[in-house]
């Protein structure tokens, strides 16, 4: 028998921050229903996990975030109105995540970091390793791989282990990423020995950054409790995978394809420009 603790099918989206970098537009929706053309960004990480078998979606959210969950149920009045006509084709993409996947709200009350997100949903999540899934981060498959979920999940299948995605950056963009360091393992693959939330240049021991896609065994919960405060006074995911890597395997991955940081206006239209060129079909 296999298991439950071998397969993934839980992906977390926490979904609570507010997108201050992105007001006004931001004042009374969600950053994570800012389109990408005419996708919103939070659609493109659940496609993301259903490509990876992760059908069990849930959301940490907020106060302001229900365009979330109206996002992904029915809307009877539109559907009314368009079934039978040209347009049902752009509601294909959704109907097929409602019909795939299940979904999953809890309240992150009070707004103290990543880590503790993360552990609003331990109740959800029970003793099942999960992934976690950043939808500022917008990640795009290379046309030789699989999504960047589904290259981790694929990994998880041999290690067994929280696995990280990474990427270098450049050197002075270091303060704005958790940074990782470790023993090469074998290609794409680096042991963490090493991870700061956000350090300044000098401290960086490198420059691979960890990018909005996870997966956690559910141990981690249990270093989320007895985390401290850290960067910024919030409780860092980062802090709490640092203390598991000290107790056992923590893996970084050098995943394949492109990443948009669409949690910065630059970003963001370099990531609309690029769906755009590529991705877009209008008919
Ligand atoms: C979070 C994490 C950080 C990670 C980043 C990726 O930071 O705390 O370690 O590198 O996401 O986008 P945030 O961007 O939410 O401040």
């Amino acid at each position: 028998m296999v298991s439950s603790k071998n397969i993934i099918n839980k992906c977390l989206f926490p979904v609570a921050g507010y997108g201050t970098r992105f007001l006004p537009a931001t004042k009374a929706m969600p950053k994570e229903m800012l389109p990408i053309v005419n996708k919103p960004l939070v659609q493109y990480a659940v496609e993301e996990a259903m490509e990876a078998g992760l059908t069990d979606i849930s959301f940490v959210t907020g106060r302001g975030k229900r365009a979330i969950e109206d996002h992904f149920d029915v809307s009877y009045e539109l559907e009314t109105q368009i079934n039978g006509t040209s347009k049902e084709k752009y509601l294909a993409g959704i109907r097929e995540i409602m019909e795939c996947c299940n979904f999953t709200y809890t309240r992150q009350r009070e707004m103290k970091g990543l880590g503790h997100a993360i552990l609003s949903a331990a109740p959800i999540i029970g003793d099942n390793p999960f992934a976690v899934a950043l939808a500022d981060d917008l990640c795009m498959q290379a046309s030789d791989s699989n999504g960047v979920l589904a290259q981790m999940t694929e990994i998880f299948q041999q290690f067994r282990c929280t696995i990280l995605a990474v990427q270098e950056v450049p050197h002075d963009e270091v303060h704005k990423y958790g940074i990782v360091s470790g023993e090469v393992m074998k290609d794409r693959l680096i042991r963490v020995t090493d991870m700061v939330e956000k350090p300044s240049v000098e401290e960086a021991k490198s420059n691979l950054a960890i990018i909005g896609r996870y997966i956690m065994t559910p141990d981690i919960f249990d270093f989320i409790r007895e985390t401290p405060p850290g960067k910024n006074g919030e409780v860092q995911i980062t802090d709490a995978i640092k203390a598991q890597s000290e107790k056992g395997l923590v893996l970084a991955y050098k995943f394949k394809g492109s990443r948009f940081d669409c949690g910065s206006v630059e970003g963001f239209v370099e990531a609309t420009n690029y769906c755009f060129e590529n991705h877009y079909y209008s008919e």
